[in-house]
């Protein structure tokens, strides 16, 4: 194992925690280094700080995986794979969709595990998780036991390391038959092939659990609703009508398919538009919400993008603001890591200040506790949940 020195006084993050080295705090050039290639990592003194895997096409240079000069094996990702396991079973006991492995959060950076009943959906997100594709999946294998391993490494962070995407069966039988969970409290078709990123959006369960039976009352809004799961909660909570407002297509049908599982056809209904036309048209024909549920994508995914992607958030909000009936409520998500909490709530100040209306927050909500956050590492943390009175 080859040895990477961190420059002069740039390890003391890492030795807080962080996972991270980036590629200016780096003395040893990396740049003939394969893609994923496990090192040890040293001071520029030559005092050791930890084991890691390197990346010469990223900025995110070093990853750490382990702060003992330890071999990287199977070994390894079961011991990892095990405490997140051991957590998950703590926190969630038999809950049937769960996120088992979140990536540095679980020491496992670019490693991404959701479990549905016994079906593992995999994103290997960097080249040093493809590095180790069979140790980890043996090692799936062994603590999980699972039916299914679908792969769906897809998105922008391979893009990153250079690599391509990857999406197809890794072991086991694709269902036969439709697979549905019991999620946030609805019953929820899952599709490990078609479903967006690895399925579900677990990282609500929280926000969703307690904050939607408090606001389910009237005409409901759920938009960027996905297969519908705050929308549902809602007419079971006791809303009157709720709105379904998605891009996709297959998401609505999903959502349609568990309206009428949960015996709530009646008071849903879908709208296939991008979010800014269905604004526009609702706003055109005087349609006015109690409750807007607002879960937009990422509109900031690099810290470049922020000016453009505030500019997407701000809009987004004021247009809702303008659907909401006096007194009614808005709940807000962000899950860009690059808007932080403060950011988000002085957004939501100025959209107010803009549109003359005031306004009270009564919930402040973040990424459920199956997405743990590394106290060193503020990039572990991203999603934010505001729920707002609007007078
Ligand atoms: C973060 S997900 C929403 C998750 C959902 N609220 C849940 O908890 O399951 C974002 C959703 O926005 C949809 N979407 C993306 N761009 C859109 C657009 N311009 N207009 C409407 N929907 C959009 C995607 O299809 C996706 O379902």
């Amino acid at each position: 194992m080859k040895n990477i020195r961190i420059k002069r006084g740039q390890e003391r993050r890492i030795l807080e925690g962080y996972l991270w080295g980036f590629s200016n705090q780096i003395e040893d050039s990396v740049r003939d280094y394969n893609p994923g290639e496990v090192v040890r990592l040293s001071t520029r003194n030559g005092k050791f700080i930890g084991v890691g895997y390197v990346n010469p096409h990223s900025l995110i240079a070093v990853r750490i995986l382990h702060q003992d000069d330890i071999e990287i094996n199977t070994d390894f990702f079961l011991s990892r794979f095990g405490a997140a396991r051991q957590l998950r079973q703590q926190i969630y006991g038999n809950e049937e969709a769960v996120r088992e492995i979140y990536s540095e959060s679980d020491y496992v950076p670019g490693l991404i595990v959701d479990r549905y009943l016994d079906n593992l959906v995999v994103s290997f997100n960097t080249a040093g998780m493809e590095t180790h594709r069979e140790a980890i999946i043996n090692a799936l294998q062994e603590v999980y036991k699972p039916a299914v391993i679908y792969e769906k490494s897809i998105g922008s962070s391979r893009k990153l390391e250079g690599l391509d995407e990857n999406v197809g069966l890794i072991s086991g039988d694709l269902p036969k038959t439709e697979s549905w969970v019991q999620f946030a409290g609805i019953k929820l078709p899952v599709d490990l092939e078609k479903g967006q990123k690895t399925g579900l959006f677990l990282d609500q369960r929280l926000n969703i659990e307690t904050i939607v039976p408090m606001v389910a009352k009237g005409k409901i809004l759920d938009a960027f609703s996905y297969t519908g799961v705050w929308g549902l909660r809602a007419a079971k909570s006791g809303a009157a009508a709720v709105t379904f407002l998605d891009s996709s297509n297959w998401a609505l049908e999903q959502a349609v398919k568990a309206a009428k599982q949960a015996r709530l056809g009646k008071v849903c209904e879908v709208v296939n538009s991008d979010a800014l036309q269905a604004f526009k048209a609702f706003a055109e024909q005087k349609q006015k919400f109690d409750v807007i549920f607002l879960d937009p994508p990422s509109f900031i995914r690099s810290k470049s993008s922020f000016k453009d992607g505030y500019r997407g958030y701000f809009d987004i909000n004021q247009r809702a603001v303008d659907l909401l009936e006096s007194g009614g409520l808005l709940v807000s998500c962000s899950c860009s890591y690059h808007m932080r909490p403060e950011s988000f709530e002085e957004l939501l100040k100025n959209v107010l200040r803009r549109k003359e209306r005031s306004g009270r927050i009564i919930y402040k909500g973040r990424q459920a506790p199956d997405h743990p956050v590394l106290p060193a590492m503020p990039e572990t943390e991203y999603l934010k949940c505001i729920a707002i009175q609007v007078d």
